[in-house]
């Protein structure tokens, strides 16, 4: 049986995710913090209850992803699949106890962390997959390295930007550095879920005007991970712009000098 992990799989796209794979036979262990919409999630599961399980933890502190590693190396003898569904959104300059601005700590420094410490167990598996959930992007953002990961100054808006575009490096990486495994981003489109709670209120706003017209549903949105995470193959990472094609893919090509300096400061940023 395939073991896979989804990071932000209590809720949302990442839940329907989980939901997915279970019902392909598939062993999921889900991270997040809420336990309640943890144990409803896992309750909906049905007879797939008993090839899931959570593990309650916060991926935006150091120790809480070292914690969800130990768990994962613990209770599996491999990962065959990574998925990267956690997410926030916010206003103002909210930082982690470590002054790292909460949204890069939970949307890129956190999947670097986990990924990195994942690696050994993602590289026993015939097909490791590692997929990442993204916004909507024409082109790779240039990540401003030099203000990485502090990022003083930026809003939330202007973190944007630079959150997916660390993405996007990191998975060209991950795809060039180990042969074997498959790299991934997927933008899930506009999709009614948790996420919006915190989010300022012109943003709820607006993207409640504009759901009816460009919106998409859970299952839409949970298709492409699902079948990146099943299906993803190649040694450059692919971006999945459009919900649910999953043939319109593009490659994700990046800045080498940026790149290489993004990786140097996530190193020093996690110590691996
Ligand atoms: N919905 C959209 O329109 C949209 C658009 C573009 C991209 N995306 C991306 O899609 C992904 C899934 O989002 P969603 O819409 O499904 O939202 P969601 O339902 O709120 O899911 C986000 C997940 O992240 C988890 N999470 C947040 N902070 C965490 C932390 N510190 N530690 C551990 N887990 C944490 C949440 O669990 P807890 O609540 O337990 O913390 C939840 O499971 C995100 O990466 C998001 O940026 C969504």
């Amino acid at each position: 049986m395939r073991t896979f992990v989804v990071a932000g799989g209590n809720s949302g796209i990442g839940l329907q995710v989980s939901r997915n794979l279970l019902g392909g036979g598939d062993r999921v262990i889900i991270l997040g913090r809420d336990q309640r919409k943890a144990e409803a999630a896992l309750d909906s599961f049905g007879a797939s209850r008993e090839r899931a399980e959570f593990h309650s933890v916060d991926l935006s502190r150091s120790a809480g992803v070292r914690d969800a590693a130990d768990h994962i190396r613990t209770s599996s003898d491999r990962v065959d699949g990574l998925l990267h569904s956690t997410g926030v959104i916010y206003d103002g300059d909210v930082r982690t106890a470590e002054g790292i601005p909460l949204f890069l700590a939970v949307s890129y420094l956190g999947r670097y962390h986990l990924t990195q410490l994942l690696l050994p167990h993602l590289l026993k598996s015939p097909s490791p997959r590692v997929i990442m959930m993204g916004s909507y992007m024409r082109k790779v953002p240039e990540v401003d390295v030099a203000r990485f990961p502090e990022f003083r100054g930026l809003s939330f808006r202007q973190l944007i930007p630079q959150v997916n575009g660390a993405v996007m490096h990191y998975a060209a990486h991950l795809a060039a550095s180990h042969e074997r495994l498959f790299a991934g981003v997927v933008c899930p489109g506009l999709v009614k879920t948790d996420i919006f709670r915190d989010a300022p209120r012109s943003m709820r706003v607006m993207t409640a005007a504009m759901r009816p017209f460009v919106g998409n549903d859970i299952t839409t949105a949970a298709a492409n991970p699902t079948r990146a995470l099943l299906e993803g193959s190649g040694r450059t990472a692919m971006y999945w712009r459009k919900a649910a094609s999953f043939d319109d893919q593009t490659t994700v090509n990046v800045d080498p000098t940026i790149q290489q300096a993004l990786m140097d400061a996530s190193r020093i940023a996690t110590g691996v």
